[in-house]
């Protein structure tokens, strides 16, 4: 174990870059990505404070004028990746920023739980609760701006517009989605599956329809209000939902530290109790016995079992009952001696496929998130069996983006997937060992 920790550290390393901010993995993904960028400032935080500082100040020095953090931020002119800023055209957006080229959908929202994580971590607590004092009320205008432009029906639930902004980029939800929708066929070169196995990556069919709703998006020059109106992609997305519900709350402990921000926490604690409401009567399925995301363009529930099915744990938002009923189904149609946890789609559904990127490999930060959750309802068996599960599939492939859930796939050349020397395997396996 102590070998792999420093192998993880120089993971971490290698990849942080001159600019002030640390690449996902060589090759494959050469800009900073928002959620990544979260993951691996809670890994810097434990041996390298600064640059855990870095990480964040740069992601959130990228904010837009109306308060949003874009999932891409373009720092170099790398032509190794595709789509890059040039397709995007984010600048089309008035109050894009001016210093950073960017993407013009977001990511997960991670800042906020990442900075009371950071705070958690830190030894010298006064010299980090100063660093959250400076960067803060950025994570908070970020959460007014979805508040403000992503819940139309103002229900406390967000829409993503795009598949990228979930995180989960390929989940067989989407799917659903792409049944809806006839885009034409573009005409692109993919530089992904230069790096890593097409097996392993998304369809060119599926990007067909990734640049289809950028160019929406683009034609209304990222207009919030035409998205909401236009977009064949609006879904309320459990993952992204309960990323934000746990960056909320981190805002009122790390708000009430600070002292003062009566009226932040106020509205903090408006959020929450709507969103977390809301969050319980819409997007849980009793039936399948757990949380599904929501097509808000065609109004109706994509009832598939995914691994963000399990991520309100992480934010608390199922009562204890219900939490009972989420274990039992993971347990049930994920679990068995013969799998790692946590697949990221339903193995027991014809569109598992364990190979593929979003569609059933294991990820680190999901199991990251699904741990601390099972610890905070007290179901401590099945946490330390996602932590074994995690800290085995990294000492028995290496730091990859994602891993077979299959203990035995019948293939002895099986390596771990997609991106190698990934940073938020790493970082994140540097706060479970810790
Ligand atoms: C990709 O290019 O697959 C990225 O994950 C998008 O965020």
């Amino acid at each position: 174990k102590q070998e792999l920790y420093k192998k993880a550290i120089a993971v971490l390393d290698a990849n942080f870059q001159d600019g002030g901010f640390t690449i996902p993995s060589a090759g494959l993904y050469p800009f900073q990505w928002k959620w990544d960028s979260g993951f691996i400032a809670i890994g810097f935080a434990h041996y390298d404070v600064e640059k855990a500082k870095t990480e964040m100040r740069t992601l959130l020095d990228s904010q837009w004028g109306n308060g949003f953090i874009p999932h891409i931020v373009f720092h170099t002119d790398n032509d190794s990746y595709f789509p890059g800023a040039d397709f995007h055209q984010s600048e089309l957006h008035p109050l894009s920023s001016k210093k950073y080229r960017s993407t013009g959908m977001t990511q997960p929202p991670v800042s906020g739980f990442v900075l009371q994580e950071m705070h958690r971590i830190a030894e010298d607590k006064d010299d980090m609760l100063s660093f959250i004092k400076e960067e803060i009320d950025k994570v908070f205008d970020n959460h007014v701006y979805f508040y403000e432009n992503r819940d139309p029906q103002d229900e406390g639930l967000v829409y993503i517009y795009h598949n990228w902004e979930s995180g989960t980029d390929n989940s067989p939800v989407w799917d659903d989605i792409w049944d809806t929708m006839n885009p034409p066929e573009y005409n692109f070169v993919r530089k992904d599956t230069t790096h890593v196995d097409a097996s392993q990556r998304p369809s060119k069919r599926e990007y067909d329809h990734y640049l289809y709703i950028i160019d929406i998006a683009k034609q209304n020059n990222y207009d919030d209000c035409k998205i909401a109106e236009l977009s064949p992609f609006l879904v309320q997305d459990p993952l992204f939902n309960a990323m934000l519900i746990k960056s909320n709350q981190a805002l009122i402990e790390l708000y009430e530290l600070i002292g003062g921000n009566e009226e932040k926490i106020k509205t903090l604690l408006n959020w929450q109790a709507k969103s977390i409401k809301s969050f319980n009567e819409k997007l849980f399925d009793v039936e399948l016995g757990a949380y599904v995301h929501y097509d808000l363009r065609n109004e109706k529930a994509i009832r598939h079992i995914t691994s963000s099915s399990f991520s309100p744990l992480f934010a608390n938002i199922p009562s204890p009952e219900r939490a009972k009923v989420l274990v039992n189904t993971m347990m049930d149609k994920f679990g068995g001696d013969d799998r790692y946890l946590c697949a990221s789609f339903d193995p027991t559904s014809d569109r598992f496929n364990p190979r593929k990127y979003w569609r059933g490999p294991v990820w680190i930060n999901m199991n990251w998130m699904l741990f601390l959750g099972l610890k905070n309802y007290g179901f401590l068996d099945v946490a330390e069996q996602v932590k074994k599960d995690s800290i085995e599939l990294i000492e028995r492939y290496g730091f990859y983006e994602y891993f077979d859930c299959r203990k035995d796939t019948g293939d002895e050349n099986t390596t771990g997937y997609g991106g190698n020397n990934f940073s938020w395997s790493a970082a994140l396996f540097i706060d479970m060992v810790n």
